[in-house]
Protein backbone atom coordinates (compact mmCIF):
# COMPACT_ATOMS: atom_id res chain seq x y z
CA UNK A 1 0.00 0.00 0.00
CA UNK A 2 1.55 3.20 -0.85
CA UNK A 3 1.98 6.14 1.76
CA UNK A 4 -0.08 8.49 0.00
CA UNK A 5 -2.91 10.46 1.73
CA UNK A 6 -6.67 9.10 1.48
CA UNK A 7 -9.72 10.93 1.80
CA UNK A 8 -12.18 9.59 4.24
CA UNK A 9 -15.37 9.41 2.57
CA UNK A 10 -17.91 12.57 3.62
CA UNK A 11 -20.77 11.87 5.22
CA UNK A 12 -18.87 8.74 7.36
CA UNK A 13 -16.46 12.01 8.27
CA UNK A 14 -19.33 14.23 9.19
CA UNK A 15 -20.58 12.15 11.83
CA UNK A 16 -17.20 10.70 13.25
CA UNK A 17 -16.39 14.44 13.94
CA UNK A 18 -19.36 15.11 15.71
CA UNK A 19 -19.01 12.42 18.37
CA UNK A 20 -15.61 13.64 18.67
CA UNK A 21 -16.62 16.90 19.85
CA UNK A 22 -19.01 15.05 22.40
CA UNK A 23 -15.91 13.58 23.80
CA UNK A 24 -13.71 16.44 24.06
CA UNK A 25 -16.10 17.77 26.65
CA UNK A 26 -15.83 14.85 28.78
CA UNK A 27 -17.19 15.26 32.09
CA UNK A 28 -14.87 15.78 34.94
CA UNK A 29 -15.24 12.94 37.09
CA UNK A 30 -17.05 10.21 34.86
CA UNK A 31 -16.08 9.97 31.45
CA UNK A 32 -18.37 9.55 28.61
CA UNK A 33 -16.52 10.21 25.37
CA UNK A 34 -17.67 7.74 22.53
CA UNK A 35 -14.98 5.34 21.75
CA UNK A 36 -12.84 6.08 18.75
CA UNK A 37 -12.07 5.43 15.07
CA UNK A 38 -15.65 6.02 15.01
CA UNK A 39 -18.00 4.47 12.89
CA UNK A 40 -18.23 0.99 10.65
CA UNK A 41 -17.90 2.20 7.22
CA UNK A 42 -14.60 4.06 8.21
CA UNK A 43 -12.89 1.20 9.98
CA UNK A 44 -13.80 -0.97 6.89
CA UNK A 45 -12.39 1.63 4.87
CA UNK A 46 -8.96 1.77 6.56
CA UNK A 47 -8.49 -2.24 6.78
CA UNK A 48 -9.36 -1.96 3.13
CA UNK A 49 -6.60 0.42 2.32
CA UNK A 50 -3.72 -0.86 5.43
CA UNK A 51 -4.94 -4.62 6.12
CA UNK A 52 -5.25 -6.09 9.65
CA UNK A 53 -3.96 -5.34 12.59
CA UNK A 54 -3.76 -1.61 12.32
CA UNK A 55 -3.08 0.91 14.57
CA UNK A 56 -5.11 4.16 14.54
CA UNK A 57 -4.61 7.09 15.39
CA UNK A 58 -6.88 10.42 15.40
CA UNK A 59 -5.03 13.50 14.89
CA UNK A 60 -8.38 15.61 15.97
CA UNK A 61 -8.60 13.53 19.15
CA UNK A 62 -5.17 14.31 20.22
CA UNK A 63 -5.10 18.05 19.31
CA UNK A 64 -8.20 18.53 20.86
CA UNK A 65 -6.49 16.68 24.29
CA UNK A 66 -3.16 18.32 23.86
CA UNK A 67 -4.88 21.92 24.15
CA UNK A 68 -7.38 20.80 26.85
CA UNK A 69 -4.16 19.67 29.08
CA UNK A 70 -2.29 22.90 27.85
CA UNK A 71 -5.07 25.41 29.00
CA UNK A 72 -5.30 23.46 32.75
CA UNK A 73 -2.74 24.81 34.08
CA UNK A 74 -2.68 29.46 34.43
CA UNK A 75 0.97 29.72 35.86
CA UNK A 76 2.58 31.57 33.14
CA UNK A 77 5.85 29.67 33.41
CA UNK A 78 4.79 26.09 32.07
CA UNK A 79 5.67 24.31 29.48
CA UNK A 80 4.92 20.55 28.79
CA UNK A 81 7.33 18.01 27.50
CA UNK A 82 5.11 15.20 25.94
CA UNK A 83 6.68 11.55 27.21
CA UNK A 84 7.63 10.01 24.22
CA UNK A 85 8.02 7.02 25.90
CA UNK A 86 4.82 6.23 25.38
CA UNK A 87 4.47 6.35 21.74
CA UNK A 88 7.32 7.32 19.42
CA UNK A 89 6.07 7.90 15.78
CA UNK A 90 7.25 10.90 14.23
CA UNK A 91 4.03 12.10 12.89
CA UNK A 92 2.48 12.20 16.23
CA UNK A 93 5.73 13.53 17.63
CA UNK A 94 5.17 16.68 15.42
CA UNK A 95 1.91 17.27 16.65
CA UNK A 96 3.03 17.88 20.06
CA UNK A 97 5.68 19.91 18.17
CA UNK A 98 3.15 21.97 16.28
CA UNK A 99 1.11 22.87 19.41
CA UNK A 100 4.29 24.55 20.98
CA UNK A 101 5.34 21.38 23.47
CA UNK A 102 8.73 20.11 24.32
CA UNK A 103 9.46 16.94 24.62
CA UNK A 104 10.58 14.37 27.66
CA UNK A 105 13.10 11.72 27.13
CA UNK A 106 13.50 8.88 29.41
CA UNK A 107 16.27 7.18 27.28
CA UNK A 108 19.10 8.31 24.50
CA UNK A 109 16.80 6.50 22.19
CA UNK A 110 13.51 9.14 23.60
CA UNK A 111 15.91 12.07 22.44
CA UNK A 112 16.85 10.47 19.09
CA UNK A 113 13.24 10.33 18.09
CA UNK A 114 12.54 13.95 19.32
CA UNK A 115 15.04 15.48 17.41
CA UNK A 116 14.35 13.61 14.28
CA UNK A 117 10.90 14.66 14.57
CA UNK A 118 12.29 18.28 14.49
CA UNK A 119 12.19 18.99 18.37
CA UNK A 120 14.22 21.85 19.12
CA UNK A 121 17.23 20.11 21.55
CA UNK A 122 17.02 23.34 24.06
CA UNK A 123 13.25 21.81 24.58
CA UNK A 124 14.23 17.99 25.24
CA UNK A 125 13.89 17.29 28.81
CA UNK A 126 15.87 14.19 29.90
CA UNK A 127 14.31 12.47 33.49
CA UNK A 128 15.86 9.04 33.28
CA UNK A 129 17.72 6.75 35.16
CA UNK A 130 21.26 5.20 34.99
CA UNK A 131 22.77 6.23 31.62
CA UNK A 132 26.61 5.34 31.24
CA UNK A 133 29.02 8.31 30.37
CA UNK A 134 28.36 7.51 26.22
CA UNK A 135 24.86 7.92 26.63
CA UNK A 136 25.57 11.14 28.26
CA UNK A 137 27.79 12.53 26.10
CA UNK A 138 25.40 11.59 22.94
CA UNK A 139 22.88 13.97 25.00
CA UNK A 140 25.22 16.08 25.52
CA UNK A 141 25.98 16.47 21.97
CA UNK A 142 22.57 16.30 20.85
CA UNK A 143 22.68 19.65 23.08
CA UNK A 144 19.84 18.45 25.28
CA UNK A 145 18.20 21.26 27.30
CA UNK A 146 17.96 19.63 30.39
CA UNK A 147 19.12 16.71 32.68
CA UNK A 148 17.18 15.98 35.37
CA UNK A 149 19.23 13.07 37.13
CA UNK A 150 18.42 10.25 39.85
CA UNK A 151 21.69 10.06 42.03
CA UNK A 152 24.36 11.41 43.02
CA UNK A 153 26.65 9.18 40.91
CA UNK A 154 25.04 9.94 37.72
CA UNK A 155 25.38 13.96 38.67
CA UNK A 156 29.27 13.45 39.40
CA UNK A 157 29.37 11.43 36.12
CA UNK A 158 27.92 14.15 34.05
CA UNK A 159 30.20 16.73 35.58
CA UNK A 160 33.01 14.07 34.66
CA UNK A 161 32.28 14.08 30.95
CA UNK A 162 31.22 17.54 30.69
CA UNK A 163 33.54 19.40 28.77
CA UNK A 164 31.82 22.89 27.82
CA UNK A 165 31.76 25.77 29.14
CA UNK A 166 29.71 26.33 32.01
CA UNK A 167 27.83 29.32 30.62
CA UNK A 168 26.31 27.47 27.94
CA UNK A 169 25.43 23.47 30.05
CA UNK A 170 22.50 21.94 30.04
CA UNK A 171 19.65 22.81 33.00
CA UNK A 172 20.93 20.45 35.14
CA UNK A 173 18.42 19.07 37.82
CA UNK A 174 17.93 16.64 40.47
CA UNK A 175 14.75 13.89 40.71
CA UNK A 176 13.65 13.87 44.06
CA UNK A 177 13.07 10.70 46.17
CA UNK A 178 9.93 10.85 48.43
CA UNK A 179 8.94 7.96 49.51
CA UNK A 180 6.87 9.23 52.26
CA UNK A 181 4.78 10.43 49.55
CA UNK A 182 5.23 8.00 46.59
CA UNK A 183 6.06 4.51 48.97
CA UNK A 184 9.13 2.98 48.22
CA UNK A 185 10.77 4.26 45.06
CA UNK A 186 14.08 3.38 43.80
CA UNK A 187 14.27 7.29 41.76
CA UNK A 188 15.96 10.26 42.81
CA UNK A 189 17.84 11.72 45.31
CA UNK A 190 16.74 12.94 49.22
CA UNK A 191 16.69 16.02 50.26
CA UNK A 192 19.58 15.67 52.77
CA UNK A 193 22.00 15.01 49.36
CA UNK A 194 21.17 18.44 48.20
CA UNK A 195 24.09 20.41 49.70
CA UNK A 196 26.81 18.10 48.13
CA UNK A 197 24.93 17.92 44.99
CA UNK A 198 25.66 21.66 44.59
CA UNK A 199 28.76 21.60 45.80
CA UNK A 200 29.78 18.86 43.20
CA UNK A 201 28.28 21.12 40.71
CA UNK A 202 29.71 24.25 42.01
CA UNK A 203 33.42 22.41 41.59
CA UNK A 204 32.74 21.87 37.99
CA UNK A 205 31.12 25.81 37.50
CA UNK A 206 27.79 23.56 37.21
CA UNK A 207 24.26 25.00 39.07
CA UNK A 208 22.31 22.54 40.22
CA UNK A 209 18.69 24.52 39.25
CA UNK A 210 15.95 22.01 39.29
CA UNK A 211 14.03 19.13 40.94
CA UNK A 212 11.80 16.45 38.99
CA UNK A 213 9.08 14.91 41.10
CA UNK A 214 7.41 12.05 39.64
CA UNK A 215 4.03 10.68 41.41
CA UNK A 216 3.75 7.46 40.10
CA UNK A 217 2.05 6.16 36.88
CA UNK A 218 -1.56 5.97 35.75
CA UNK A 219 -3.16 8.13 38.80
CA UNK A 220 -6.39 8.82 38.38
CA UNK A 221 -7.32 9.77 42.08
CA UNK A 222 -6.13 13.60 41.45
CA UNK A 223 -5.72 13.98 45.14
CA UNK A 224 -2.91 12.08 44.87
CA UNK A 225 -0.98 14.59 42.95
CA UNK A 226 -2.41 17.63 44.87
CA UNK A 227 -1.95 16.70 47.95
CA UNK A 228 1.89 16.26 47.10
CA UNK A 229 2.38 19.91 45.96
CA UNK A 230 3.29 21.26 49.40
CA UNK A 231 5.81 18.54 50.40
CA UNK A 232 7.65 18.85 46.81
CA UNK A 233 7.58 22.48 46.89
CA UNK A 234 8.80 22.35 50.46
CA UNK A 235 11.60 20.00 49.68
CA UNK A 236 12.60 21.90 46.51
CA UNK A 237 12.96 25.51 48.32
CA UNK A 238 16.23 23.41 49.92
CA UNK A 239 17.93 23.51 46.71
CA UNK A 240 19.99 26.66 46.99
CA UNK A 241 20.37 27.53 43.35
CA UNK A 242 16.40 26.33 42.44
CA UNK A 243 15.37 28.18 39.09
CA UNK A 244 12.71 25.61 37.67
CA UNK A 245 10.38 22.68 39.00
CA UNK A 246 9.22 19.69 37.03
CA UNK A 247 6.18 17.73 37.70
CA UNK A 248 6.61 14.31 35.89
CA UNK A 249 3.83 11.85 34.88
CA UNK A 250 2.19 9.62 35.75
CA UNK A 251 -1.39 10.95 35.11
CA UNK A 252 -4.09 8.96 34.74
CA UNK A 253 -6.44 8.30 31.79
CA UNK A 254 -9.47 6.57 32.33
CA UNK A 255 -9.28 3.09 30.91
CA UNK A 256 -12.63 1.97 32.25
CA UNK A 257 -14.65 4.78 31.14
CA UNK A 258 -17.40 4.23 34.06
CA UNK A 259 -14.68 5.54 36.69
CA UNK A 260 -12.63 8.71 37.90
CA UNK A 261 -11.05 10.83 35.53
CA UNK A 262 -7.47 12.93 36.25
CA UNK A 263 -9.05 16.45 36.43
CA UNK A 264 -6.50 18.68 35.00
CA UNK A 265 -8.19 22.03 35.40
CA UNK A 266 -8.05 20.66 39.66
CA UNK A 267 -4.66 19.77 39.36
CA UNK A 268 -3.63 22.84 37.10
CA UNK A 269 -5.30 25.19 39.69
CA UNK A 270 -4.04 24.19 42.54
CA UNK A 271 -0.47 24.22 41.46
CA UNK A 272 -0.72 27.07 39.79
CA UNK A 273 -1.68 28.62 42.83
CA UNK A 274 0.86 27.06 45.09
CA UNK A 275 4.16 27.88 42.69
CA UNK A 276 2.55 31.26 42.42
CA UNK A 277 2.56 31.64 46.12
CA UNK A 278 6.15 31.13 46.32
CA UNK A 279 8.56 34.06 46.91
CA UNK A 280 10.52 33.42 43.88
CA UNK A 281 9.47 32.60 40.05
CA UNK A 282 9.78 29.42 38.87
CA UNK A 283 9.73 27.86 35.41
CA UNK A 284 7.49 25.20 36.08
CA UNK A 285 7.33 21.87 33.60
CA UNK A 286 5.15 19.11 32.90
CA UNK A 287 5.73 15.60 31.56
CA UNK A 288 2.54 14.31 30.54
CA UNK A 289 2.22 10.86 28.53
CA UNK A 290 -0.23 8.35 28.87
CA UNK A 291 -2.77 10.91 29.54
CA UNK A 292 -2.21 12.98 26.43
CA UNK A 293 -2.01 10.46 23.98
CA UNK A 294 -4.15 7.38 25.03
CA UNK A 295 -7.24 8.26 24.40
CA UNK A 296 -6.18 9.11 20.51
CA UNK A 297 -4.88 5.12 19.44
CA UNK A 298 -6.84 1.99 18.68
CA UNK A 299 -5.66 -1.14 17.59
CA UNK A 300 -8.38 -2.68 14.96
CA UNK A 301 -8.68 -6.55 14.13
CA UNK A 302 -10.20 -9.15 12.39
CA UNK A 303 -12.06 -12.27 14.08
CA UNK A 304 -10.28 -15.46 12.67
CA UNK A 305 -12.24 -17.51 14.67
CA UNK A 306 -15.19 -18.22 17.13
CA UNK A 307 -15.84 -20.97 19.68
CA UNK A 308 -18.25 -21.14 22.50
CA UNK A 309 -17.69 -22.55 25.72
CA UNK A 310 -21.21 -22.93 27.06
CA UNK A 311 -22.72 -19.38 27.19
CA UNK A 312 -19.27 -17.69 26.80
CA UNK A 313 -17.89 -16.80 23.30
CA UNK A 314 -14.54 -17.32 22.56
CA UNK A 315 -13.00 -14.59 19.62
CA UNK A 316 -10.12 -15.00 17.89
CA UNK A 317 -8.03 -12.31 16.65
CA UNK A 318 -5.71 -11.82 13.82
CA UNK A 319 -3.34 -9.57 16.33
CA UNK A 320 -2.02 -10.58 19.76
CA UNK A 321 -0.68 -9.36 22.95
CA UNK A 322 2.73 -8.90 21.27
CA UNK A 323 1.15 -6.07 19.32
CA UNK A 324 -0.25 -4.50 22.29
CA UNK A 325 1.70 -6.10 25.38
CA UNK A 326 0.96 -3.84 27.80
CA UNK A 327 -2.30 -6.13 28.81
CA UNK A 328 -0.08 -9.45 29.41
CA UNK A 329 2.76 -7.20 31.42
CA UNK A 330 0.77 -5.38 33.05
CA UNK A 331 -2.79 -6.56 32.96
CA UNK A 332 -4.13 -3.44 31.97
CA UNK A 333 -7.49 -2.96 30.54
CA UNK A 334 -8.52 -1.72 27.46
CA UNK A 335 -12.39 -0.85 26.13
CA UNK A 336 -13.48 -3.63 22.78
CA UNK A 337 -16.50 -3.25 20.80
CA UNK A 338 -17.35 -4.87 18.03
CA UNK A 339 -18.16 -3.02 15.28
CA UNK A 340 -21.32 -4.69 13.57
CA UNK A 341 -23.96 -3.55 11.09
CA UNK A 342 -26.75 -4.87 13.72
CA UNK A 343 -25.53 -5.80 17.10
CA UNK A 344 -28.33 -7.61 18.94
CA UNK A 345 -27.62 -9.69 21.75
CA UNK A 346 -24.47 -9.42 24.07
CA UNK A 347 -22.68 -12.34 25.34
CA UNK A 348 -19.72 -12.63 27.40
CA UNK A 349 -16.82 -12.78 25.37
CA UNK A 350 -12.89 -13.38 26.06
CA UNK A 351 -11.14 -12.08 23.10
CA UNK A 352 -7.85 -13.96 21.85
CA UNK A 353 -4.76 -13.46 20.13
CA UNK A 354 -3.57 -15.34 17.04
CA UNK A 355 -0.96 -17.38 19.25
CA UNK A 356 -1.34 -20.05 22.41
CA UNK A 357 0.99 -18.33 24.37
CA UNK A 358 -1.17 -19.01 27.73
CA UNK A 359 -1.26 -15.00 28.49
CA UNK A 360 -2.70 -13.86 24.85
CA UNK A 361 -6.26 -12.40 26.51
CA UNK A 362 -7.02 -8.96 24.67
CA UNK A 363 -9.76 -9.04 26.98
CA UNK A 364 -11.52 -10.43 29.29
CA UNK A 365 -15.70 -10.68 29.89
CA UNK A 366 -16.23 -8.11 27.51
CA UNK A 367 -19.93 -8.23 26.37
CA UNK A 368 -19.98 -8.33 22.87
CA UNK A 369 -22.55 -9.33 20.17
CA UNK A 370 -22.21 -13.12 18.29
CA UNK A 371 -19.28 -12.66 16.35
CA UNK A 372 -18.39 -13.99 12.75
CA UNK A 373 -15.25 -14.16 10.96
CA UNK A 374 -14.35 -11.08 9.08
CA UNK A 375 -15.79 -8.73 11.73
CA UNK A 376 -13.84 -5.64 12.52
CA UNK A 377 -12.98 -5.57 16.30
CA UNK A 378 -11.67 -2.18 18.10
CA UNK A 379 -9.49 -2.17 20.70
CA UNK A 380 -9.56 1.44 22.08
CA UNK A 381 -7.61 3.86 24.21
CA UNK A 382 -3.84 2.44 22.99
CA UNK A 383 -2.32 5.54 22.08
CA UNK A 384 0.11 4.86 24.89
CA UNK A 385 2.13 2.56 25.63
CA UNK A 386 0.69 0.46 22.55
CA UNK A 387 2.82 0.37 19.80
CA UNK A 388 5.63 1.58 21.88
CA UNK A 389 5.97 -1.52 24.28
CA UNK A 390 4.66 -3.79 21.34
CA UNK A 391 7.72 -6.61 20.49
CA UNK A 392 8.59 -9.61 18.42
CA UNK A 393 8.05 -12.06 21.17
CA UNK A 394 5.68 -14.55 19.37
CA UNK A 395 7.41 -13.81 15.92
CA UNK A 396 4.43 -11.60 14.50
CA UNK A 397 5.24 -8.84 12.81
CA UNK A 398 4.24 -5.61 14.07
CA UNK A 399 1.00 -3.82 12.46
CA UNK A 400 1.10 -0.64 10.68
CA UNK A 401 -0.04 2.50 12.01
CA UNK A 402 -2.45 4.93 10.24
CA UNK A 403 -3.20 9.07 10.53
CA UNK A 404 -6.35 10.28 10.34
CA UNK A 405 -6.28 14.15 10.10
CA UNK A 406 -9.18 15.79 9.04
CA UNK A 407 -11.64 14.44 6.51
CA UNK A 408 -8.02 12.19 5.17
CA UNK A 409 -6.12 9.41 6.60
CA UNK A 410 -2.15 8.22 5.41
CA UNK A 411 0.34 5.63 6.80
CA UNK A 412 2.60 6.96 9.46
CA UNK A 413 4.43 3.59 9.84
CA UNK A 414 4.57 0.23 7.36
CA UNK A 415 3.56 -2.94 8.33
CA UNK A 416 6.66 -5.07 9.22
CA UNK A 417 7.15 -8.66 7.17
CA UNK A 418 8.13 -12.04 7.69
CA UNK A 419 11.91 -10.05 6.89
CA UNK A 420 12.03 -7.80 9.67
CA UNK A 421 12.18 -10.55 11.99
CA UNK A 422 15.42 -11.54 10.39
CA UNK A 423 16.67 -8.01 9.16
CA UNK A 424 19.43 -7.71 12.76
CA UNK A 425 20.55 -11.49 12.42
CA UNK A 426 24.22 -12.02 11.14
CA UNK A 427 23.78 -15.46 9.91
CA UNK A 428 20.87 -15.71 7.47
C1 LIG B 1 10.21 10.91 34.24
C2 LIG B 1 8.97 10.51 33.50
N1 LIG B 1 8.11 11.46 33.10
C3 LIG B 1 6.99 11.15 32.43
C4 LIG B 1 6.67 9.84 32.14
C5 LIG B 1 5.39 9.54 31.47
O1 LIG B 1 4.60 8.83 32.36
P1 LIG B 1 3.03 8.69 32.20
O2 LIG B 1 2.75 8.04 30.91
O3 LIG B 1 2.67 7.81 33.36
O4 LIG B 1 2.47 10.08 32.30
C6 LIG B 1 7.54 8.81 32.52
C7 LIG B 1 7.27 7.41 32.19
O5 LIG B 1 8.12 6.57 32.19
C8 LIG B 1 8.72 9.16 33.24
O6 LIG B 1 9.58 8.22 33.66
Amino acid sequence: MGEEVKRCKGEEMKRRRGEEVQRCRGDRHTDSRPLTPGPRPLVEELLACYGSPLYVYDADTLRATIDRISRSVPYPGTSFHFACVTNGNLALLRIFQERGWGLHANTPGDAFLGLRAGFDPARIVYSGSNLNSDDLLQMIAWRVGAFNLDSIRQLKLFCEIYSGDPSSAPRIGLRLNLPEVTGENRIGVSVDEFEEAARIGARRGLKVTGIHFYRGTGTNATAAFTDSIAEVLRCAAGLPDLQYLDFGGGFGYAYRRDRGVFDWEMFGEELSRQVSALDRRLDLLIEPGRAVIAGCGTLIARVVAVKWQGDKQIAGLDTSVANIAVLSVHGGHREVSALKEAPGELFTTDVCGNTTFSRDYLSRGARLPALEEGDAIAIHDVGAYGYSMSSHFLHRPRPAEVLIEGDRHRLIRRRESFETLIESQTEL
